[in-house]
């Protein structure tokens, strides 16, 4: 496929010298024995064999223990997310030798496919994290571009506004200057954009049984489905690094279930993406002259369980946001009980809908950072304006 110019942003913070890392890995070890993954009397003589490879290389390679339940404390850690109860329960591939070197750009999109038949699982969706190479101080790993390994293309139009979803302008834009081209609808499926640091990106269609759909149906309203309304089975975050035990994996994309809110409440109805409201509600036969009338609120609660029976329906794990909540607060204090606090951002936590009924809106949370953890990679395609 035919590239344009590209900036390639190099991943430039490997902080890899032994120091910083073997204190990370260090505390991971600890982390692990303290959890009783490790007996004690294994601490020491780990800590050693890991500090004898970072000074002789630089780096070090995690056992299958490590990266295992190691990532799952990364998520535990990571405030973002409502659905940690569950951290117990995510597994996670080994990637770190599948495309291990620049050039393998065609392995690892296969990976990346795999990953997703394999998350999918027939509708059951599974919690699946994996993990592939990681950066090392003479090379950093490879990364995806997208922010989801399945996403819907947004087009800017003429007139300013976008067909598809506005939440990817920027990413569209970057692979049509790729070389790409979509077929020009409101839910073209982006391609994978797939790049080692001071490499060409490389794109990949994804192929279609990889990228599973739900359409849209209301349980009472049958015009809804009129309304041509679709959404991705379940989300892959394919943007975050997974920071573990001093080491970086730019590479780690992570599938779970939706929470129907996500979809009603958010991506079909926020007025920065696709803002279907105002459909919903004229469909509805609403009185849309006055917010005062309250549409919105109706049409959001009528598209969030079109959403919800929609996913019921086709078989697709989802869940709702009261059952979200409360397995939330179930976690909480469990991890209380262990001993541990549960970082958590606030308005992340509470769900776009109904708030307040809630058992999580009367709470306070503190988004404490701590490691490992995921966290997101800045943006990797050259900014639109300059670009010839
Ligand atoms: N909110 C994002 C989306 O709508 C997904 C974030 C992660 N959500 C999750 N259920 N694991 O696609």
């Amino acid at each position: 496929m035919k590239t344009s110019r590209v900036c390639i942003q190099q991943e430039t913070s490997l902080p890899l010298h032994a120091g910083p890392a073997a204190a990370e890995a260090e505390d991971l070890v600890l982390q692990l024995a303290a959890e009783e993954h490790l007996p004690p009397d294994a601490v020491k003589p780990r800590i050693g064999e890991i500090r004898a490879e970072l000074d002789a290389t630089g780096t070090y390679w995690q056992n299958s223990d490590e990266l295992r339940l190691g990532a799952r404390i990364a998520w535990r850690n990571n405030p973002q997310c409502i659905g940690k109860f569950y951290w117990k329960g995510l597994e996670t591939r080994d990637c770190r030798d599948v495309g291990a070197s620049p050039g393998d750009e065609g392995v690892v999109f296969e990976a990346l496919v795999d990953h997703l038949r394999s998350a999918w699982n027939g509708g059951k969706v599974r919690l699946l994290l994996s993990v592939f190479t990681p950066s090392r101080p003479d090379r950093p790993g490879p990364r995806v571009w997208n922010g989801q390994l399945i996403r819907y293309a947004g087009y800017r139009q003429h007139d300013g506004t976008v067909l598809g979803d506005p939440e990817t302008v920027d990413l569209t834009e970057a692979v049509v200057r790729l070389g790409w081209r979509g077929q020009g609808t409101e839910y073209d499926v982006l391609p994978l954009v797939i790049q080692w640091p001071g490499r060409e990106p490389r794109l990949f269609d994804l192929p279609q049984d990889a990228v599973p759909e739900v359409r849209i149906s209301h349980p009472d309203y049958a015009w809804f489905e009129q309304l041509g309304l679709r959404w991705h089975a379940f989300p892959t975050i394919s943007n975050q690094v997974l920071e573990l035990g001093g080491l970086r994996y730019p590479l780690a994309p992570f599938s779970a279930w939706y929470t129907c809110t996500e979809i009603g409440a958010r991506n079909l109805s926020d007025t920065n993406r696709y803002d279907k409201l105002p459909q919903v509600a004229q469909r509805m036969g609403l009185d849309t002259t006055r917010d005062r009338t309250l549409w919105r609120d109706r049409a959001l609660l009528e598209l969030t369980s079109a959403v919800l029976h929609s996913y019921d329906q086709a078989g697709v794990t989802i869940i709702d946001h009261h059952f979200a909540t409360k397995q939330f607060v179930r976690h909480e204090e469990r991890e209380h009980k262990s001993g541990r606090g549960c970082p958590a951002d606030w308005s992340a936590i509470v769900p776009a809908t109904s708030g307040s009924t809630t058992p999580v809106w009367q709470r306070r949370y503190e988004p404490t950072r701590t490691l490992p953890n995921f966290t997101p990679h800045p943006v990797p395609w050259p900014s639109g304006g300059g670009e010839g």
